[in-house]
């Protein structure tokens, strides 16, 4: 039987993803490409949730809690897969209709590492799934009738030394969005069909005025791309809600957790967008959450908040750049491609969701870089530019102001170590 729904709002929640399994996914698709990304990557895991400490032949067991179609749980299961590292992915979600295509997707890929489990994370209790090392709910806090009921819920199911990764909107790069819920709250209720709701929003995106602010929001596509699945988790969702940075933060306090970083980091700090000596000067006065709210406030384009988030009760710890037995990783990119690709002034140009920033880069960027292949340790790459004449300290430098950089944008991590030590 299927779990209760916690209101009437929840109950059309829970009928919308029966209707509409979100996202979209063809499960031929699995043959062609695996769609990565932000919570759950297995590189992020081993860097941001375990310092790069947790041996790789250690069972990872997670859960991916509102797993809907499969992306996450997907991705990991097969990361996990590909890198044969032990453990299982256990599937959560109340969405028949989403079990079956993430249960085909992993079919596909002849995954056997995941395991599908219909139900409520509000239930986990009483689940007896037992205890997490890892734990993903992306996109479904938003959604619950009391998301801090729903993050207690799986705070209580995480093993000691583990982490939570989270994706929840965030209302600036959100803009219009509401609005346009308002609307259709009033063209199309609820209680209407599914399809004929849609069909009022098509009509309605089709005539509506060019001031509307969801017309001026180049960020958000789910309405246009997304298919009927996206048009109506977009705007004829019956309950979401989004999280500034503060609201975030204290979410995650009251569940007994401790926030790790946001994703990607650089984006949270202020100092990334104001040069200005005076404005630095009162962004050094602020505690790291006033930080990352200016940041958030001043830069008006975050949809969504990804926050790493580790258990209160363990003590902090972060990876250590300066172990020279570690392994530094790029993640989904080429470091000798990147490296012939660097500018000459070092000024590395990236963009988030329309923002422009450049990233300075040491003068041994590219040198490193053309060595981080996933394999060198932290010394083999010194030791093979000090072949080359590169002196040991000029190394360390460049190398420590280079971790910086590239962990700030999530791009370079530190790879889990390969077996527990004696
Ligand atoms: C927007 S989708 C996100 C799916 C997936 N995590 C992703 O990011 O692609 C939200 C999912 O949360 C699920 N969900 C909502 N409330 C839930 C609950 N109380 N327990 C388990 N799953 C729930 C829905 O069924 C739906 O599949």
């Amino acid at each position: 039987m299927p779990p209760a729904p916690a209101d009437a709002t929840d109950a059309l929640l829970a009928a919308q993803y029966e209707a509409f399994p979100y996202p979209a996914r063809d499960p031929r698709d699995e043959a062609k490409r695996l769609i990565v990304g932000s919570p759950s990557h297995l590189r992020e895991i081993d860097h941001w949730i375990f310092a790069a400490r947790r041996p790789a032949d250690r069972p990872l067991r997670a859960l991916v809690a509102g797993g809907g179609t499969g992306d996450g749980a997907i991705m990991l299961a097969q990361q996990m897969a590909w890198a044969g590292r032990p453990g299982e992915v256990v599937w959560l979600d109340r969405s028949a209709a989403a079990r079956r295509i993430a249960a085909a997707r992993a079919e596909v890929r002849g995954l056997s590492n995941l395991r599908f489990v219909e139900g409520s994370l509000l239930d986990l209790p009483a689940l007896g799934l037992g205890a997490f090392d890892y734990i993903d709910c992306c996109g479904v806090l938003h959604h619950l009738p009391d998301p801090e009921a729903g993050l207690a819920a799986l705070a209580a199911a995480l093993a000691p030394g583990g982490g939570i990764g989270l994706m929840v909107y965030a209302p600036h790069g959100r803009t219009g969005v509401y609005m346009l819920q308002d609307a259709l709250r009033l063209l199309a209720p609820p209680e209407e069909p599914p399809a004929q709701r849609i069909e009022t929003a098509r009509r309605l995106w089709r005539h509506l005025p060019e001031t509307a602010w969801l017309r001026k929001n180049p960020w958000l596509a789910d309405h246009l791309t997304g298919g009927d699945a996206g048009l109506y988790d977009l705007l004829l969702n019956p309950r979401d809600r989004a999280f500034t940075v503060p609201e975030l933060h204290a979410l995650i306090g009251r569940a007994g957790l401790r926030l790790v970083t946001f994703i990607e980091p650089l984006r949270y700090e202020p100092e990334t967008y104001l040069p200005d000596p005076r404005l630095r000067a009162r962004i050094a006065a602020l505690s790291p959450v006033e930080r990352a709210a200016l940041a958030e406030a001043i830069t008006g384009n975050m949809g969504i908040h990804i926050a790493y988030c580790a258990r209160a009760a363990d003590p902090p710890v972060a990876a250590d750049w300066t172990d020279p037995e570690a392994v530094p990783v790029l993640r989904e990119l080429d470091g000798a491609a990147l490296a012939r690709g660097l500018p000459p002034d070092g000024a590395l140009p990236v963009t988030w969701d329309g923002l422009r920033v450049t990233v300075p880069l040491p003068r041994l960027a590219g040198a490193i870089l053309a060595r981080v292949d996933g394999r060198r340790s932290i010394g083999a790459i010194g030791d093979a530019l000090a072949a080359n004449g590169v002196p040991r300290e000029a190394f360390a430098r460049d190398f420590a102001a280079l971790a910086r950089q590239m962990e700030r944008m999530n791009r370079m991590l530190l790879a889990a170590p390969a077996a527990a030590g004696p």
